[in-house]
């Protein structure tokens, strides 16, 4: 994808969430490239290397967790603001798919603490402090799994079913505000998330998966889009790059 977004993320400030690997860290590398100063957020002290290497800063945070939220966007309202989010932490219930019995509940409830809570404390928190700033966006990480029935881990599915719901109920009136959302839904990517024996599968069912960065490209075209509430959904068909926005809500 070339490069569409002007100036819009020049000295601006851009958190990523689980920036310390994959999609994240692709996201992180992109916006930096841009000329955003990156916060780079994750539990994972990788984090740090990633930050390093975008001339960013790391922050560790569990962002199921509203206190330390809190605690991170005072600390950037006290550093100059913030303008734009990429709320992208995510987690499967297990490295390969599991019966749906077979998982305990307290599994549950940390994949909805990451996947669901991540986005919504993000969202909560940061949306004050970016309209404080003079507007910006947010672009949540979703997935064709939000869309579609996946099961292989129903759980995941259901979260990421309840971020479009969020994002889409939510954008209309945060857009009015001065912060636009959006929800990104790519299908597979080649990132640790996917383990090497999937990789083998798709590959030899010649589905070739996303490079992050194409994800990255897409979710800095969001950021920089001026309406809100925006689902879009990226898949690699026949090696493709595709990119479709069924459901626009302004
Ligand atoms: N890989 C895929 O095929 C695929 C497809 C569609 C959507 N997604 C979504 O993309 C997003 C990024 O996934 P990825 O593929 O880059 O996976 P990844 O495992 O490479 O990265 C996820 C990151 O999130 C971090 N994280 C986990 N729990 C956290 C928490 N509580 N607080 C902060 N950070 C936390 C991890 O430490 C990790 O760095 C996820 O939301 C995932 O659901 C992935």
């Amino acid at each position: 994808m070339s490069r569409i977004i002007g100036t819009t993320f020049a000295d601006k400030t851009a958190v990523v969430t689980g920036a310390a690997s994959g999609v994240g860290a692709a996201s992180a590398r992109r916006l930096a490239e841009d000329g955003a100063q990156v916060v780079v957020v994750d539990v994972d002290e990788r984090g740090a290397e990633v930050a390093d290497r975008v001339g960013g800063r790391f922050v560790r945070l569990d962002v199921g967790d509203g206190d330390a939220w809190i605690e991170l966007v005072a600390g950037l309202r006290a550093g100059g603001g913030v303008h734009f989010a990429h709320l992208n932490a995510g987690i499967l219930a297990a490295r390969e798919p599991q019966a749906f019995l077979d998982m305990p509940v307290e599994r549950y409830r940390e994949m909805i603490g990451v996947n669901l809570y991540g986005v919504l404390l993000g969202i909560h928190a940061l949306a004050p402090a970016i309209l404080d700033a003079g507007g910006g966006a947010i672009v949540a990480t979703a997935s064709v799994a939000g869309l579609l029935p996946y099961g292989g881990d129903p759980v995941y599915a259901a979260t990421k079913h309840a971020v479009i719901g969020l994002v889409t109920s939510v954008a209309p009136q945060l857009g009015r505000a001065g912060v636009r959302v959006h929800a990104i839904c790519p299908g597979g990517i080649d990132t640790p998330m996917v383990t090497d024996r999937q990789k083998t599968d798709l590959a030899g069912r010649n589905r070739v998966m996303l490079d992050p960065t194409e994800v990255a490209d897409a979710v800095a075209a969001l950021l920089a889009r001026d309406d809100s509430g925006i689902v879009q959904t990226i898949t690699k068909e026949d090696g493709v790059c595709a990119v479709n926005i069924p459901t626009t809500l302004g």
